[in-house]
């Protein structure tokens, strides 16, 4: 089939990708005109584990083709996926100028009948808006051209992007009860027949509750994180451990292991935003959606924990004194730093007057362009961006991790307490555990995890 993805960022690309990968004719078009000629290079803007690979022979095949020309994008895909950013408006709710823009380029060279897909998270309504800014510009041409608007919610997750791109648990179509809905809904089977082989996958849906399902989804996760986050810092307080609280839990198939983890907080760029967003769209309506402003609330405060932490044990004032920071980005396997509790933890530092030298597997580059924004100069130059994670621990009185990196889960503890001025590890993703750490003679902070050091 031949397929448009309008915006070549994680989502787009990965989706561009994986369809050009079943063999379909696959067209990506971006604004950036950095990121096009990256692609058209060979390059890949993102880390994503085996992105490069599926981009690379594809565009071998001639499957793929990246570009910033509108109309020729339009002119290409019978379906047309707009894929572009929806970030937090001032006020929380999702910017949809970028979803409308791209709507608007459709309307503005499309003739014969297309299908656009919404596969941008977008508040429940938006097809409607997009349909009338497709309406307003064919109209304003004065031609005729048919459309259908359908909602195709992504659930990849960064890291895991392509393996969930191709694998996914389930595939969420929303569209219009009507003849036009039905031909778009039939073209979608038809191209996401291939993941339907082994069985069904797919749950079709009006419109408006594929939108929700999106927002509804994310809320679920982003609530069960500051759920066992506030959990485990009163499991701090009253000499509890969270980890066997989690398991204790987890075991009981109504509650399940997943997602459980308490931690420094979550981040990235799709669970603050989509936390937010669904809280606007309920006071729309007048309603007050609680639950999501305490879970909100709550991750806030979290992204705060292990710098207090670490202030708590080596004073207000860090002057004069030194630590490593292992993990950068907001989550493994990925370099994006969008939201990261990283960039809270060394604010909280930097402002307390520490010295830092950082490392990420990844996300080395991405820290240094997003910390030249956070920082002030004199800031940045008392960050030491590390070669290696040993690299980070000359001279630093502590350890503090941020970021789950496999890399980090079995470092040599001998190595790590030489090179320390001070055997003292703050884990803000409870990678070890605390009884071992123990008898390595380490002081250790974990989160929820002080029955052992009472922290
Ligand atoms: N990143 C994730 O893990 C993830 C997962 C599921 C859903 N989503 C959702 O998918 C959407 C895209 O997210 P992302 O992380 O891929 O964003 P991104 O910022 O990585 O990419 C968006 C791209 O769209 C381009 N763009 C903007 N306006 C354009 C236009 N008019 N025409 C062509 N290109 C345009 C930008 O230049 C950018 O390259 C968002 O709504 C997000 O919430 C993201």
């Amino acid at each position: 089939m031949k397929i448009t993805i309008i915006g070549t960022g994680y989502v787009g690309l990965v989706t561009g990708a994986c369809l050009a990968e079943l063999g379909n004719d696959v067209f990506c078009l971006d604004v950036d005109q950095k990121k096009i000629d990256l692609l058209n290079n060979g390059g890949i803007p993102i880390h994503e584990p085996g992105l490069e690979e599926v981009v690379a022979r594809n565009r071998a095949a001639g499957r793929i083709q990246f570009s910033t020309d509108v109309a020729a994008s339009v002119a290409h895909g019978e379906v047309q996926f707009i894929a572009v950013g929806t970030p937090p408006d001032e006020d929380g709710s999702a910017d949809l100028q970028y979803v409308l823009a791209a709507a608007r380029n459709i309307g503005k060279h499309m003739t014969g009948y297309k299908v656009i897909v919404d596969k941008s998270t977008v508040p429940v309504g938006t097809a409607d808006r997009v349909k009338a800014a497709l309406q307003d510009e064919i109209s304003a041409r004065g031609v005729t051209a048919t459309f259908s608007v359908v909602s195709n919610p992504e659930f990849l997750k960064e890291g895991a992007a392509v393996e969930d791109f191709m694998r996914p648990d389930r595939i969420v179509i929303g569209h219009d009860n009507t003849a036009e809905g039905e031909k778009a809904a039939a073209k979608m089977k038809k191209l996401y027949a291939p993941f339907n082989r082994n069985h069904e996958r797919t749950f079709w849906m009006d419109v408006r509750s594929a939108e929700f399902t999106k927002y509804a989804a994310n809320a679920m996760l982003a609530t069960r994180i500051s759920f066992m986050n506030e959990l485990a810092n009163l499991a701090d307080q009253v000499g509890a451990d969270i980890e066997a609280v989690r398991h204790g839990i987890g075991s009981d198939p109504r509650i399940g292991h997943s997602f459980l983890y308490a931690g420094a907080g979550y981040g990235g760029s799709c669970f603050p935003k989509d936390v937010q967003a669904l809280e606007r769209t309920a006071r729309q309506y007048s309603q007050d959606l609680l639950i999501l402003r305490a879970v909100e609330a709550v991750n806030d405060k979290q992204k705060l924990v292990l710098g207090q932490k670490v202030i708590k044990r080596f004073g207000a004032d860090l002057s004069g004194k030194h630590f490593a920071v292992w993990g950068l980005a907001f989550k493994p396997n990925t370099d994006d730093m969008r939201e990261a509790p990283s960039r809270v933890l060394l604010r909280q530092l930097l402002d307390a007057g520490a010295t830092v030298a950082v490392y990420d597997p990844v996300a080395m580059a991405e820290a240094k362009r997003v910390l030249a924004l956070d920082l002030t100069p004199e800031e940045l130059a008392r960050v030491r961006f590390a070669a290696s994670p040993m690299d980070t621990l000359t001279d630093a009185e502590a350890l503090v991790i941020v970021t789950e990196w496999k890399a980090f889960r079995s470092p040599d503890f001998d190595k790590i307490k030489t090179a320390l001025k001070q055997a003292v590890i703050f884990d803000g993703r409870n990678l070890f555990e605390p009884e071992v750490m123990a008898e390595a003679a380490f002081e250790y902070h974990g989160i929820g995890r002080s029955i052992l050091t009472r922290t």
